[in-house]
């Protein structure tokens, strides 16, 4: 069988080890022995809390510098180990975003072929939202949140400084980690497995997602759309059973929305959870009914005529005056989506506490449907949806997690 060294290539928070992740979770699906030799993690291990401060990585910090290309020999010097075993690939998740650094790789592991993958996420948005998770990381306990993202800004200025994107490799590929496209690549003789992996880096990676709507609100028993009210007395037992239900999985991220409703679906599904991290996202948001928020469907009938008749013949294309549509929530949902995969880093789950016409477009990436029949897709509030989608296993399932009402 053949061995392969794959090399990861990129600044911080820009999607290096959850792609490491897929490409050990997808290569072992082949039956490949697969192992990650993580530099920062090596680091915290050997150097842990003196190597969390700015200046360790200055390029002019001679101390620092030197500290981790040991660092860095000592992984290759194990990766060599593993494939020189029963290891077939070994993936070395660190920066490397020097082009000296890269000779030094390229050098050392000379004993079977090596491909560099190289993340690029120009979202600053989520660079933003990333770097707040990394500051929760034990070595910046000791620092207030600002310092941390402070900190680690400085850290990746320093990384900025010294950065040349890959070129003069023999074989290397260009992924935008967010959107999971291969932006470029070059391979100058043959790469073992890259079709592989190819499609490991082209594949959205969901382990779990777990699509939930908001319970029964005061605006649903009155059937008034929109707006932001609280739940009901049912829909705030229906989070109640919702955290029950989900007690025995692990559930490390939820997203919701910014409104009410979502967050407190999701408050007892949390506090279920030994480790759990909630964050709103305004992408997920209801659609924006413009002029008929807070209104009943006959009061916009009578208010709107037009209106309801032109939503009732294309309801997908319409979009509400001063408002949304479906076609027009779209992009951000689909942004929304990307930043909460993004955020969660591969985790084994992640769940979306939505809303109807957000849930409906969140499905519509799943479900082989019709454009114009998303709009009808039936989302319950007794009910949630289970997605698995990786690049070899496709699950959907409708589960009731409380008595029929
Ligand atoms: O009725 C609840 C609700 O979430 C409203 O806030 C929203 O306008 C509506 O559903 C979306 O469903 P439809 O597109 O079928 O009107």
């Amino acid at each position: 069988m053949r061995k392969l060294y794959i090399a990861m290539m990129g600044l911080p928070a820009r999607g290096k080890t959850t792609v490491s992740s897929k490409l050990l979770e997808g290569l072992a699906q082949e039956d490949l022995n697969v192992k990650i030799f993580n530099n920062g993690d090596l680091r915290r291990q050997i150097l842990g809390e003196a190597s969390s401060h700015p200046e360790f990585y200055s390029p002019e910090n001679k101390d620092g510098v030197g500290a981790r290309e040991n660092l860095a020999l000592m992984n290759m010097e194990r990766a060599k180990a593993f494939l020189a075993g029963d290891g077939d690939v070994a993936i070395l998740d660190a920066t490397n975003v020097s082009a000296e650094r890269r000779r030094v790789v390229q050098k050392t592991l000379t004993d079977h072929p090596l491909l560099w993958v190289e993340c690029r996420n120009d979202d600053q948005d989520l660079v933003e939202a990333s770097i707040l998770r990394k500051t929760r990381l034990p070595e910046f306990a000791s620092l207030s949140e600002a310092d941390a993202v402070a900190s680690f800004k400085q850290r990746i200025e320093y990384y900025e400084s010294i950065f040349s994107p890959l070129g003069n490799e023999p074989c290397w590929v260009r992924v935008d980690s967010l959107r999971n496209r291969i932006l470029d690549e070059q391979l100058s003789h043959n790469v073992p497995y890259y079709v592989t992996i190819r499609d490991i880096l082209v594949s959205d990676w969901i382990r779990n997602l777990y699509l939930v709507r908001h319970g029964q609100t005061l605006y649903n028993m009155e059937g008034r759309i929109g707006g932001d009210s609280e739940l009901t007395h049912q829909g705030l037992e229906q989070a109640e059973a919702l955290g029950r239900h989900f007690k025995g999985f692990s559930i490390p991220y939820i997203f919701t929305s910014t409104r009410r409703r979502s967050h407190q679906t999701a408050a007892p599904i949390c506090r279920g959870q030994q480790h759990c991290t909630m964050k709103a996202l305004p992408e997920f948001d209801e659609i924006n009914a413009g002029i008929c928020e807070h209104m009943r469907y006959e009061e916009i009938k009578r208010t709107w005529p037009n209106e309801y008749r032109r939503r009732q013949k294309d309801k997908y294309n319409y979009i509400y005056p001063e408002g949304e549509g479906y076609v027009a929530m779209k992009e951000r949902v689909d942004k929304g989506l990307r930043k909460a995969l993004y955020l969660s880093g591969n985790a084994e789950a992640l769940m979306i506490v939505g809303h109807q016409a957000i849930n409906r477009m969140i499905l519509s990436y799943f479900l082989f449907r019709r454009t114009e029949d998303v709009p009808f897709i039936y989302i319950p509030q007794d009910q949630y949806f289970h997605i698995v989608s990786t690049q070899k296993k496709k699950l959907f399932e409708q589960v009731r997690f409380t008595g029929r009402h």
